[in-house]
């Protein structure tokens, strides 16, 4: 069989399926602090989006402004976690705003290359962002709300 162009084959989400989100919001990920969990559940939101219009094959011009918004929304975030952290006198502060360097570091890096041209949107980026979010609430944050909580009574 000739091949009839040379466009890859579109994966196109059969009709009628349920479908999973991408990252799928549970108890595993809220750690029982209301902000920190809303904002948290916005960037789950918003790498879902990202997640979708990549899997629907959206071009880079829609793809673009998704990446911008979550490298945007993840500074903010972050700014407001370190704030909650320093009210609270968090003892490992110094520590988990590491990590957060270290995050916005990859994200930033990723967008620089997608908008260089030289990094394009794939399954694998999508599980690194994933991965990148997950871990991250899963062990860090998790201790910070039971500190800020802890620090409550
Ligand atoms: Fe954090
Ligand atoms: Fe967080």
């Amino acid at each position: 069989m000739t091949p009839i162009s040379g466009v890859a084959p579109t994966v196109v989400a059969r009709e009628g399926m349920p479908r999973m989100p991408f990252i799928e919001w549970n108890e595993k990920l809220t750690i029982g602090h209301a902000q920190i969990d809303s904002q948290h559940q916005q960037l789950v939101r918003m790498v879902n989006e990202l997640h979708d219009a990549m899997a629907a094959g959206k071009g880079r011009d829609l793809l673009k402004p998704l990446l911008d918004r979550l490298v945007q929304y993840t500074r903010t975030h972050f700014a407001a976690e370190e704030s909650f952290m320093q009210q609270s006198r968090y003892p490992d502060y110094a520590e988990h705003k590491g990590q957060h360097e270290t995050l916005t570091r990859q994200v930033v890096e990723l967008k620089q290359q997608f908008d260089a041209g030289s990094k394009h949107l794939s399954i694998d980026v999508m599980n690194f962002l994933r991965r990148w979010l997950q871990d991250h609430i899963m062990n860090s944050d998790r201790k910070v709300a039971q500190h800020i909580a802890a620090a409550a009574k």
